[in-house]
């Protein structure tokens, strides 16, 4: 496809930045959408009939953890965004604890290249912090941030103490997205459950206080520094209430669908494949992190993508991996709470695309509106279709999900005006590229 081609969307539902549904057509050219209007009279070099189909701006997903380099056997980048163009994924950023480490320049940059040569969607990426790289978190660049990992990592990434941790927020001004877990804690409390081999320990062991710990710790940082601070995966009701008390005008927080969705009912039927970090938690979690959300307590959503092969799943607690992919399921997971009445289309879209774009300010993305990039996801709101482990992209061909029966399901996912995935096929050709971001 030349880079002035054009797609003319016809008869969609379209999501207005408003909130507010149009039933009409959208033209794109190039990466644009140049119009939005209820019949366009112009021709195209590509029409769509999207009779019956809502038209969403497409999913930017900001916490990924893709594998490449150095974990390719778990995921690469091509398979992760091939599992993004069908789940309606459009953008991602992706976190730093792959090999070697995202923790300076040359890193950030061999990323940006593999991305460049293999995604099929648009990427960003963090850059880790340690206790030893402050000049990397500040002048490296292109980056959505910096990744603190507080608790949950061993090596390099782990930053643990509030000693190695105040000079990080004193210096600069990025975002710091921290994954905010209380490692000592996790230690003391690892020795007191050892030798307990039933997954659902991990809830016990990396329990509710080990998350709000940290949350605490960050939060206080950030105040003392006005430092943008933005909580990964929010995981308790304690940290939703927390930050309903007492949410600085700078800070920001995400919750996963898993977090919303599952709990620690699912280690007696998954197993393993339920062991996360941050853990599942309480069905009372779950509510208190819903209600955050539809509060605007809670920003966004994040899958926490973060794939391991079933082989090394298989493993005994606790020598089992935590994580669990996400950006295949993501979209009709949230799309059938809407559809089921726990919240609206408008309310998905703006915790899945707008409020991210927003918060870290990537231009032009997160609505369809004309001068905004074309990057769309059609989906299809009729239909109900079960998770099937058979027909997953990701690498690591499971997912948490699987036989929940879904509707909102992609059609047709469009990364800069080029279809990436209609029905079911991949367009492997399309690439993607660097998100930017302003500030
Ligand atoms: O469960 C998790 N797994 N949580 C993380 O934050 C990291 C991830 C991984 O990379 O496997």
């Amino acid at each position: 496809m030349s880079s002035d081609s054009s797609l003319l969307i016809r008869h969609a539902r379209i999501l207005m930045p408003t909130g507010d549904i149009l039933l009409g057509d959208v033209l794109t050219r190039g990466q644009e959408i140049v119009q939005i209007a209820p019949d366009i009279s112009a021709s195209a070099d590509r029409e769509i009939d999207a009779t019956g189909l809502t038209l969403l701006p497409g999913v930017i997903d900001p916490q990924v953890h893709f594998r490449e380099p150095g974990l390719e056997h778990k995921e690469d980048l091509f398979t992760a965004s091939c599992a993004c163009a069908k789940g309606g994924v459009t953008s991602f950023l992706e976190m730093p604890n792959t090999r070697p480490l995202t923790t300076t320049q040359a890193a950030l940059d061999d990323k940006l290249k593999r991305a460049a040569d293999k995604c099929l969607v648009n990427y960003g990426f963090f850059i880790g912090a340690t206790p030893a790289n402050l000049p990397d978190l500040r002048e490296a660049q292109p980056t959505c941030g910096i990744k603190i990992f507080m608790g949950s990592m061993r090596g390099g990434l782990l930053v643990d103490s509030e000693e190695a941790l105040d000079p990080i927020f004193a210096e600069g001004s990025r975002l710091i997205a921290v994954h905010a877990e209380d490692q000592q804690r996790i230690r003391e409390r690892r020795e007191k459950f050892a030798g307990i081999n039933d997954p659902a320990i991990h809830s016990q062991i990396q329990d509710n206080q080990a998350a709000l710990n940290a949350t605490q710790l960050a939060l206080k940082l950030s105040k003392k520094y006005q430092r943008r601070l933005h909580i990964l995966h929010l995981s308790t009701g304690e940290e939703a209430e927390l930050l309903r008390r007492d949410k600085p005008s700078w800070v920001t927080a995400e919750v996963t669908p898993q977090h919303l969705l599952l709990n620690t009912s699912a280690y007696e039927k998954i197993g393993t494949l339920a062991q996360m970090n941050p853990p599942l938690r309480s069905p009372q979690d779950n509510a208190t992190l819903w209600q955050a959300l539809l509060d605007g307590v809670i920003d966004f959503i994040a899958t926490d993508h973060a794939p391991h092969t079933l082989e090394e799943k298989a493993q005994t607690y606790p020598n089992s991996p935590s994580g669990m992919p996400g950006v295949e399921t993501s979209l009709a997971l949230m799309l059938t709470q809407a559809i089921q009445g726990r919240c609206t289309l408008a309310q998905v879209s703006n915790w899945m695309s707008t409020a991210v774009a927003k918060a870290y300010r990537i231009p032009n993305k997160g609505a369809i509106a004309p001068g905004y990039d074309a990057d769309l996801v059609l989906v299809d709101l009729e239909n109900y279709h079960p998770v099937r482990r058979e027909e997953l992209l990701t690498k690591c061909g499971w997912s948490p999900f699987e036989s929940w029966n879904l509707t909102g399901w992609s059609v047709m996912t469009i990364v800069g005006g080029q279809v990436a995935y209609e029905r079911g096929k991949l367009h492997t050709e399309v690439r993607g590229q660097a998100l930017r971001f302003d500030g």
